[in-house]
């Protein structure tokens, strides 16, 4: 039986590696909630929400479709692109803050689900930038050498831990799953050569109360509720959160203007907007699905990732910008060459 272990003989030996994508799925609840249908049910309005947000409809999970079910059928479907089967994984991390249980991992959940039986599963907590978080974690186990193929998904039912009766949050947020398969390959020359160029992270938990879930299995025994101070979230994502993408651009040698497609974590159309206005990044670089999907949390980036593949946009050799803020606040950016 594999297991993952690094040996520092080896790694001192072993060619230069990167970790470059070679796969991308993702799943979808079935039901849609528009905005409309939302208005029946709290003080809202279609107008509001598409003006302050941008977002028109959410996927909201039943009963059935649990963390585990979305992340293990987005897993699949990346495991079909990249042409690859159970075998040829030995990492599975899956970045989630709504597990269908406190354990075990989503992600042992999702490696049973698909049948893979070597290697390492485990789930990363950092909110809504849980996916930059577990690319780039999963990136150090394949650039040392301690997996060869790793599949990071991101796994979201917000719907499960939203307070249904508060309309400053209830309408933000959806559920749904992606993901990618990063496979460990000989690096090629600087930033023209495919896969994961840099990774930029950042925490600061003086931030707690601005996002957070009121309660946990240490706490009040129960799972709690989303709270969020919106204002605040929205001033410190445009102003803080573009030091990690500037971080990641300089450690590649590049610049926003060498980018193809900047590809946010989708909480709201301005912030976005914003922020890469800040950044230089010309408008129509972005992916928003953020219209489509709400906010998904660690599951928006893999599913806009999947999104601009499949429809053409994102081509082998595009440079690709992802980046995320979220509850902590914990921030991370990571510049990948597909
Ligand atoms: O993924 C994790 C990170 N989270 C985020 O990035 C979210 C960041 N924050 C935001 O996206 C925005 O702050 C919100 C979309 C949450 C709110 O937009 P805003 O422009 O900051 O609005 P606001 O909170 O300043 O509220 C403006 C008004 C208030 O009414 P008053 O006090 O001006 O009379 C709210 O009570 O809008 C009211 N309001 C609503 N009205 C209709 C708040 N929620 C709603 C609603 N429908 N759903």
């Amino acid at each position: 039986m594999a297991t993952l272990r690094t040996d520092p003989e080896q790694s001192r030996r072993a060619p230069k590696l990167r970790s470059v994508v070679v796969g991308t799925g993702s799943s979808l609840p079935a039901r849609v909630v528009t905005n409309a249908a939302l208005a029946e049910r709290v003080d809202t309005s279609d107008e509001w929400i598409v003006q302050r947000t941008g977002i028109r409809q959410r996927h909201i999970a039943d009963e059935s479709e649990t963390t585990s079910v979305l992340g293990t059928q987005a897993a699949r479907a990346a495991l079909q692109d990249a042409g690859l089967t159970a075998d040829d994984i030995d990492l599975v991390i899956c970045a989630t803050s709504t597990p269908d249980h406190t354990f075990p991992s989503t992600a042992t959940q999702i490696q049973a689900g698909l049948g893979i039986h070597q290697g390492a599963a485990f789930d990363l907590q950092a909110v809504c930038a849980g996916f930059v978080f577990a690319v780039s974690t999963a990136d150090k186990f394949l650039t040392t050498g301690a997996a060869r193929r790793a599949l990071v998904v991101g796994a979201e039912t917000f719907s499960r831990i939203v307070d249904w009766e508060d309309r400053t949050t209830c309408v933000l947020f959806g559920d749904g799953a992606g993901a990618i398969v990063l496979e460990a390959q000989e690096a090629q020359e600087a930033a023209e050569g495919r896969g994961v160029l840099s990774t930029s992270l950042r925490s600061d938990g003086r931030h707690r109360e601005k996002l957070y879930v009121d309660g946990g299995p240490g706490s009040t025994g129960t799972t709690g509720r989303l709270r969020m101070e919106g204002r605040d979230v929205f001033r410190f994502a445009v102003g803080q959160v573009t030091d990690v993408i500037v971080e990641a651009f300089e450690q590649a040698g590049t610049t926003a203007e060498d980018l193809d497609w900047f590809v946010p974590h989708q909480a709201n159309r301005r912030i976005i907007e914003a922020s890469a206005d800040k950044l230089g990044i010309a408008r129509d670089k972005i992916v928003l699905t953020v219209d489509r999907h709400g906010n998904t949390s660690a599951a928006s980036i893999p599913l806009a990732l999947d999104v601009a593949r499949r429809d053409g946009r994102i081509q082998a050799g595009d440079l690709v910008m992802i980046e995320a803020i979220g509850g902590g606040f914990s921030w991370g950016a990571a510049l990948i060459r597909w």
